[in-house]
């Protein structure tokens, strides 16, 4: 189990708002003077990017859903075991721009695997790492695309479409409901400033910060 440190995930729709939320909680940690480090899936370690390079390369189009399932999970066992626990376990606060919830998202409610399924294929990350706090930034696909401008043709997982995109977004407000002490819920439709100013607010309501 993790013993010290504090792991917070960020999750959300694709054009959420997460990177620069990421952007800004990077820059007041740092004049907060935390130890912390910023990572990100798929990947966050040498090993775990490469997985990431073929997940994501457009022209696998014949990739399976399990196939994707189980290559998302064996990115994160090698990032959990090389980057997030050591980390963690050394004290510091672990930032990660999405984790498990995404898979069960994309892979179990999205693509239709199941959580049972997800679950199984990520029992490493289960039993050993699970998120201490995870920030879900909550904007429609919909309003999402339109503020991101549409889907960037060259990656494969954007190209599955605004129906797609909706059972993801469905897959975690369900998340959401189930975990409500471990998830905590944003309004990501506001202005970028007070979705900031709410993830401070729950970040000192957890007393990750004074
Ligand atoms: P990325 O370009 O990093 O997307 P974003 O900027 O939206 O975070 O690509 C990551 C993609 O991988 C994104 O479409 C979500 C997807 N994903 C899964 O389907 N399952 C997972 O377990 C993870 C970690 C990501």
């Amino acid at each position: 189990m993790c013993k010290k440190g504090f792991f917070i995930t960020l999750e959300g729709c694709e054009g959420s708002g997460k990177s620069t939320q990421l952007k800004k909680l990077e820059e007041f940690l740092k004049e907060s003077g935390k130890d912390f480090i910023f990572t990100r899936e798929p990947g966050g370690t040498p090993i775990a990017e490469k997985i990431r390079a073929i997940i994501l390369d457009g022209k696998n189009v014949e990739m399976a859903d399990e196939t994707e399932a189980l290559l998302y999970s064996a990115s994160r066992v090698q990032h959990v075991k090389e980057k997030i626990l050591p980390a963690k376990q050394s004290g510091k606060i672990v930032v990660c721009d999405r984790y498990i919830d995404s898979s069960f998202a994309y892979q179990a409610y999205a693509r239709g695997l199941g959580m049972d399924f997800v679950k199984g294929v990520n029992v490493y990350a289960v039993e050993n790492c699970m998120p201490d706090l995870t920030i879900f930034l909550d904007i429609s696909p919909e309003d999402a695309f339109n503020r991101k401008g549409g889907a960037d043709k060259d990656d494969r997982l954007e190209q599955s479409g605004l129906e797609f995109h909706k059972k993801v977004y469905l897959g975690y407000k369900q998340l959401a409901k189930d975990n409500p002490h471990r998830i905590a819920v944003i309004n990501a439709k506001q202005s970028a400033e007070e979705v900031f100013e709410d993830i401070i607010k729950i970040l000192k309501k957890r007393q990750i910060i004074g």
